[in-house]
């Protein structure tokens, strides 16, 4: 038997969240985000579901290139451009779309020699202090491109630093500082990525950029999809490979951290922090087994957890169990861990098997 610990992506519920960004930003354009392999969904498969929207947002070329062999032709942004001169001709060839948020990218940008230059989106720090030039450069740096010659379109963009927060004061802020920069420049704006899209429709501008939300997982730490009509793409399970029962006062697992109160059935499953499962998982942890939720019983192991099955005698050796999915949502197994779903669904790591379903 092949090892069990699978990823099944439902490629319908990817196309239904996309449909959902356009009903909470009619009208507006959309940079599909897959970068990181499709937040762990596969960048290919997930590409090819979302060619509907407008363009496709990665973090490096090398995932640009990945998707362009694989057929892909529809446009694909840099969103932290370029990391050397180098790959200004590769831009080119594979007609890329890229960010600039660093002087010394303006200037590889004007010095290039092109004959397709690319369009190019100055990114602009309005207060996460993270990539970006200061507004107070927009205007000269928009004239340094336009005077080069070398942009096909001329365009901005901002990220948010608290739009998971829907009161926070700073991302009015951040907002106010991005149209105060741009507001003279007749040019397409994109500030909001998932979070924004669903809770800050002020700053939905003529680009949204969501990427969690498109897999199906709510942005805001005490929601899940579901809550925003999302559908979960991915449902991360495995098999029961083994069931014993221990004596009251033994213990489960590395640490003996788990001690059975009573005479325990302990189930293993096949799935572990090698295979993405969070290390960091505590006992108690919900695993979904023939529609009951069962508890994570000691520490999570590299190629196993344990579940405590004793209340559950109709749960059987080889049943499947789901680690997280729309009737287990990662959100949830997230808050247990103290993580993000966004790191959850990233980690999946790759001796899982991934299967796609239309
Ligand atoms: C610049 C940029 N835009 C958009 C996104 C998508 O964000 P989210 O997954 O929260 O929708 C990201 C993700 O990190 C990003 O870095």
């Amino acid at each position: 038997m092949a090892r069990s610990a699978t990823a099944s992506i439902d490629l319908t519920a990817l196309r239904h969240n996309l449909q959902r960004v356009r009903e909470f930003a009619p009208g507006r354009k959309i940079i599909a985000v897959v970068k990181a392999d499709g937040y762990g969904h596969g960048i290919i498969e997930v590409a090819r579901s979302l060619n509907t929207a407008d363009l496709l947002g990665v973090a490096c070329i090398e995932e640009a290139i990945q998707l362009r062999k694989a057929g892909i032709e529809i446009g694909i942004l840099l969103l932290e451009g370029f990391f050397d001169s180098s790959e200004l001709a590769q831009i080119e060839r594979y007609d890329l779309e890229t960010v600039i948020h660093h002087p010394l990218q303006l200037d590889q940008i004007c010095e290039h020699s092109f004959k397709q230059p690319p369009s190019i989106w100055i990114k602009l720090d309005t207060g996460m202090h993270r990539l970006g030039f200061e507004p107070t450069q927009f205007k000269a740096v928009y004239q340094q491109l336009q005077q080069s010659g070398n942009t096909r379109a001329i365009r901005a963009m901002t990220h948010l630093a608290c739009s998971d927060e829907t009161d926070n004061p700073l991302t009015p802020k951040q907002h106010a500082a991005f149209q105060a920069a741009t507001k003279a420049f007749d040019i397409d704006l994109s500030i909001a990525a998932s979070a924004a899209i669903i809770a800050w429709p002020q700053t939905h501008e003529n680009w949204v950029r969501p990427g969690l939300m498109l897999y199906g997982v709510s942005p805001f730490a005490d929601q899940i999809g579901a809550n925003h009509q999302l559908q979960a793409a991915m449902l991360f399970q495995s098999k029961i490979i083994s069931i014993k029962t221990i004596q009251c006062g033994e213990s489960v697992g590395y640490g003996a951290s788990w001690v059975a109160q009573r005479e325990s059935k302990i189930g293993v499953i096949a799935v572990g922090y090698g295979d993405g499962y969070p290390r960091h998982a505590p006992s108690g942890t919900p695993v979904l087994i023939k529609g009951n939720r069962v508890k994570l019983a000691g520490r999570v192991s590299m190629d196993m957890i344990c579940v405590d099955l004793t209340d559950h005698p109709e749960i059987q050796f080889g049943d499947t169990a789901t680690l997280w999915g729309a009737e287990l949502p990662v959100e949830e197994i997230a808050r247990r861990c103290n993580a993000i779903p966004y790191q959850l669904l990233c980690g999946l790591t790759q001796r899982v098997a991934i299967s796609y379903k239309n």
